[in-house]
Parts: structure tokens; C-alpha cells; sequence
């Protein structure tokens, strides 16, 4: 059974949310998302419209994607990690506390700052 919910987070009708994934408290999710499975998004973290969000990925508190944005496979966004319109975070990659995504990241990088860079030893 997915769950979602509680009540106090919104998640547009239009959504589809796979199998084992979770919505916390205060996200907000909007219209034509799409949820893989085993995903959580915690809380108060908001998903603006048409964004994928595939497999396996953590959403941690107060993540904001902005429309369009494209999380792969297992990648990992830190507190309060944010993403401009449109842009891709690579499969299992890590975007930390705070991190700006203004450009694609690529796959199995730990990318910090403003705006989020891989590190070098990533
Ligand atoms: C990015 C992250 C994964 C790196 O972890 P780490 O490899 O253990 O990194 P360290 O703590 O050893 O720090 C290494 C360097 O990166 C810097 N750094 C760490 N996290 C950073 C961040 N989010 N933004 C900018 N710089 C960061 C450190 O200041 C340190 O710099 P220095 O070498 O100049 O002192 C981690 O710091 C992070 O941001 N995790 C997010 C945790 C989170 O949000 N969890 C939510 C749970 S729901």
C-alpha cells in the first residue's frame, strides 16, 4: 500500500505515486508528477508541476524542485537542496544540504554548494 499522506500534505489528483513510497507531513506535490516507487518525500518539501521523480530517491526536508526537473534512480537530496526549472539529477547521485541545482548533474557524484559542483573527489 502506498503511503500518503498525513492529510496536512497536498498531493494533486494528477499524481501517480509507485508501490512502498511516502509523502510527509507538509509536502506539496502538484500537478502531473510522477512517483516511482520506494521513494520518500519529506517534510515540507515541495515538487512543482511535471517533475519525475524515479526510483528509490529520498527527497530530505524542504527539498524544492522547481517545474520539469527530472530526479534519476536512487539520487539523494539533502535539506533544503533546490532545483531551477528543468534541469536532471544523474542516478544515484548526491546533492547536499543546501545545494543549488542550476545545472544537470551527472550520474554517481556528491555535488555541494551554491551552485551544487561535484566534488572532486566524486
Ligand atoms: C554532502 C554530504 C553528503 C557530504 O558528507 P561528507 O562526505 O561526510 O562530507 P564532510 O562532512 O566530510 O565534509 C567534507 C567537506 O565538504 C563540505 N560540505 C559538507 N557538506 C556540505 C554541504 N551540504 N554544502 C557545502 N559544503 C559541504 C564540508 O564543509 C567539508 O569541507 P572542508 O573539507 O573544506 O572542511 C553531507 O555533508 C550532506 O550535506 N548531507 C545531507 C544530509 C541531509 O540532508 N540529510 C537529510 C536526512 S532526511
Amino acid at each position: 500500500m502506498d503511503l500518503v499522506g498525513p492529510p496536512s500534505a497536498f498531493v494533486d489528483p494528477s499524481v501517480t505515486i509507485g508501490p512502498g513510497s511516502v509523502i510527509f507531513a507538509g509536502a506539496v506535490v502538484q500537478p502531473d508528477v510522477r512517483i516511482g516507487a520506494q521513494v520518500s518525500v519529506s517534510t515540507a518539501a515541495a515538487i512543482d508541476h511535471d517533475c519525475v521523480i524515479e526510483d528509490f530517491v529520498h527527497l530530505a526536508p524542504g527539498t524544492h524542485l522547481a517545474g520539469n526537473v527530472t530526479i534519476e534512480q536512487g539520487a539523494f537530496l539533502g535539506v533544503g537542496a533546490v532545483a531551477i526549472p528543468g534541469r536532471r539529477v544523474g542516478a544515484w547521485t548526491t546533492v547536499g544540504a543546501g545545494g543549488a541545482v542550476v545545472r544537470d548533474l551527472p550520474s554517481e557524484v556528491v555535488a555541494v554548494g551554491v551552485p551544487a559542483r561535484p566534488r572532486p573527489s566524486s
